[in-house]
């Protein structure tokens, strides 16, 4: 097959693992005879840096024409100044809304030989395989919002809204996802306080019993979740939440896997590209050093291949060239026991490729 991608490296160390992603993707596309295009485009703090705004008209009309895209990171300590009119997070935004991709599928699963780096009990964290999927472009990331001054002094708010229609579609595609698993689904809310999370908590009961009597549906409060999944974190399917309770409950979730360098996610919305980043964010303290790890983002390139391109043979590859490596002891720096023996972001992404070829 023919494929067009379009690389969005970003900032950080994003230009670093985005380069491994294109390595393993160059890889796989020679071992099972596609042809894979890459084209780069600048988002985020780069963006800002060459254009002026985070998300180029450019850069978004590459993007809308292409099959997939990978995206590294954005955004950094050089464009953290609160008071500047554009920030590099707002390309993140940008892309996310304007090409449709509300659903954010980030899987959660714990390798054996890396038990040992959570700091977990190993225990505890022996069968974890959870799915969550996340709301990516509603709530309160979206909503209204304003910072002026009127008679109480200086004020800010920002709303968390819900449309039925938008939870309903969210609901839909985590439902269909427990239904190929282990047919368990948790949705999160904030129901004893929030009335947008009293509609969501009503919708999701209503599509489950209407359209998915077959999964089991589970409804728990946002609190409780984070205790949940440090407390019990092998009792979650998939679990389903807002933009907002997804970012925060995914970060602490990324630590059961040993590295939040290890997570990979996918963007995805009715039609259109998706779009492919890892969760670990920029790292400005070790951008340029080489020494991230880019299992995040080659994990995000192997959910390419099965979401975006249909390719799910090719994606089992990058992911079984992944735990070769892992078994056969690869670690860099935010793995090793032994820092001294880490491997360059740019060696873990040759080991991986080698595994796949010699698969
Ligand atoms: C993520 C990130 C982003 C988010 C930031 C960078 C805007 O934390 O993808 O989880 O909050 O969605
Ligand atoms: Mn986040």
């Amino acid at each position: 097959m023919e494929a067009k991608i379009v690389l969005l490296p970003g900032d950080g160390v994003g230009p670093e693992v985005t380069a491994e992603a294109t390595k393993i993707l160059r890889t796989v596309a020679d071992a099972f005879g596609h042809t894979l295009t890459f084209t780069e485009a600048l988002l985020g703090g780069i963006a800002i840096d060459q254009t002026g705004i985070p998300l180029p008209d450019e850069t978004l009309a590459l993007c809308k024409a292409s099959d997939a895209v990978i995206l590294g990171a954005v955004g950094g300590p050089k464009w953290d100044d609160p008071n500047a009119p554009v920030r590099p997070e707002q390309g993140l935004l940008g892309i996310r809304k304007e090409l449709g991709l509300y659903a954010n599928l980030r899987p959660v699963s714990v390798r054996t030989a890396l038990a040992e780096a959570t700091p977990l009990k190993t225990h505890l964290v022996a069968d974890v395989d959870m799915l969550v999927v996340r709301e990516l472009t509603g709530g309160i990331y979206f909503g209204k919002r304003d910072r002026g001054q009127d008679d109480a002094g200086e004020f800010a708010y920002d709303t968390m809204y819900y449309t039925a229609a938008e939870i309903e579609r969210i609901v839909r595609i985590a439902a269909v996802a427990a239904r190929s698993r282990r047919k368990t689904l948790t949705s999160v809310d904030k129901a004893n306080v929030l009335g947008v999370s009293r509609l969501w908590r009503a919708t999701t009961e209503r599509v489950m019993a209407e359209e998915f009597p077959d999964v089991e549906l589970e409804n728990i409060l946002v609190d409780a979740a984070a205790m949940y999944l440090i407390q019990q974190p092998a009792r979650f399917d998939v679990i389903v939440t807002g933009n907002m309770f997804g970012d925060i409950l995914t970060d602490e979730a990324s630590v059961l896997a040993g590295s939040m360098g290890l997570l990979p996610s996918a963007s995805l919305g009715d039609d259109g590209p998706g779009l492919f980043e890892p969760i670990h964010g920029s790292a400005p303290d070790i951008a340029g050093k080489g020494i991230a790890n880019p299992i995040g983002m080659i994990l995000s390139a192997a959910m390419l291949c099965r979401y975006s391109l249909n390719l799910e043979a090719e994606a089992a590859a990058i992911e079984r060239g992944v735990d070769a490596v892992i078994d056969a002891g690869a670690r860099t720096a935010d793995l090793a026991n032994d820092t001294s023996q880490a491997l360059s972001t740019a060696e873990m992404g040759d080991r991986i490729a080698a595994a796949i070829r010699s698969a």
